[in-house]
């Protein structure tokens, strides 16, 4: 069997296989880029084909694109829901536990899409003359400047509304008439004229949020607000969002950190598993996400043993009694212990 010492110090010898190359990006015709191509199949975007035909608008050359991902793995039914929702203009949102890549679905749709990505992440304190800007002082005169969102609005960008949870009360007020079909925004604090603006065709509004707004999971984020049901009412689409297999998850190691070798990439995504268990079942207060997963790959490969990395990126973080249960899985179920030492 290799060990994971000998297995590191053969990438640092050079001797293991490099990971993959990333996907070939593909060339347009006489180097010549279209703005928009509609009636794109999904499946030579995504490269699966989806459960019922859909056809997809693809953008060119537009501002603020996130980069590709090569190591994200769609979750198939769901992203064949946003790209669904998206080409009916519907306003979707995506619900789910810290780290199940709801922020991540929306930037790999748009980077594949050649959409223009804005996010707003929301705070109990925000005001809305933080998203749609407010009259101040330029030179002695008073002129209103305009928030992102605004801009966003008016552009054609995916606009994602992260961390719904804790938007203030007052966010709601102000959204529901965008949030009407075709609706317009409306800056009424704005006193020139012309504050009534249009959505561009391309502006798509969705929402990412750990809570269903109605006082769930209340007790896991602390600052979550009720939401209105009107304004829950008005997210046409929700999305429900799970963590990744294990199969996924190795895959994922494997992308991290190449270097580890499969029995431990093993080990380590069946830990994974079973502190995502222990987090549903309420054993630990913090969740293990591939965030997480990402640390102690790196901290796997640095220090040569991942008992001591999931000490230091997730045990330590956790009352005693917590990281001793901690310790009883990682090091007696998975079995990391005869190897490796323990985590208390
Ligand atoms: N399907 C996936 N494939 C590869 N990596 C993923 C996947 N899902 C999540 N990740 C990785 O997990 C990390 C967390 O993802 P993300 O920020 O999207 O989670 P989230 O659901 O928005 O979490 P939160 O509720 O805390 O905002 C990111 O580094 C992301 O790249
Ligand atoms: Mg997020």
């Amino acid at each position: 069997m290799t060990t994971l010492a000998d297995a590191l110090r053969k990438v640092r010898e050079g001797s293991t296989t490099p990971p993959p190359p990333p996907v070939e990006e593909k060339d347009t015709l006489d180097g010549v880029l279209p703005e928009e191509r509609e009636g794109v199949p999904f499946a030579e975007v995504f490269g699966w084909e989806p459960e019922r035909p859909l056809n997809i608008t693809v953008l060119e050359g537009r501002p603020d694109v996130p980069a590709i991902d090569h190591s994200y793995m769609f979750p198939k039914k769901e992203t064949e829901m946003l790209m669904r929702a998206i080409e009916l203009g519907m306003k979707a949102r995506l619900v789910g536990q810290p780290g199940t890549g709801k922020t991540e679905l929306v930037k790999q749709v748009c980077a594949r899409t050649g959409r223009s990505f804005g996010r707003i992440n929301f705070n109990i304190a925000m005001e809305p003359e933080d998203l749609f800007g407010c009259v101040e002082v330029v030179d002695g005169a008073t002129k209103f400047l305009e928030g992102d969102f605004v801009n966003w609005f008016r552009e054609g960008y995916t606009i994602l509304f992260d961390e719904m949870h804790r938007a203030p009360a007052s966010f709601a007020m102000t959204m529901q008439r965008v949030f009407e079909d075709g609706g317009h925004l409306h800056l009424t604090a704005k006193r020139d004229g012309d504050n009534l603006i249009a959505p561009h065709p391309h502006t798509v509004m969705l929402a990412a949020d750990n809570t269903k707004g109605l006082g769930d999971e209340m007790d896991s984020f602390g600052s979550a607000q009720i939401q209105d049901v009107s304004t829950i009412n008005r997210w046409e689409v929700c999305i429900e969002m799970d963590y990744l297999s294990l199969e996924e998850e190795k895959t994922l190691i494997t992308h991290y950190a190449p270097a580890i070798p499969a029995d431990i990439r093993d080990k380590l995504a069946t830990t994974s598993r079973l502190l995502k268990q222990a987090y549903k079942e309420k054993q630990v207060e913090l969740p293990f996400s591939p965030r997480n997963l990402k640390t102690v790959c790196r901290l796997t490969v640095e220090t040569g043993n991942p008992v001591t990395a999931l000490a230091f990126s997730y045990a330590n973080s956790l009352p005693a009694a917590q990281k001793s249960a901690v310790d009883k899985l990682v090091c007696d179920t998975v079995g990391f212990a005869s190897m490796y030492g323990r985590i208390v």
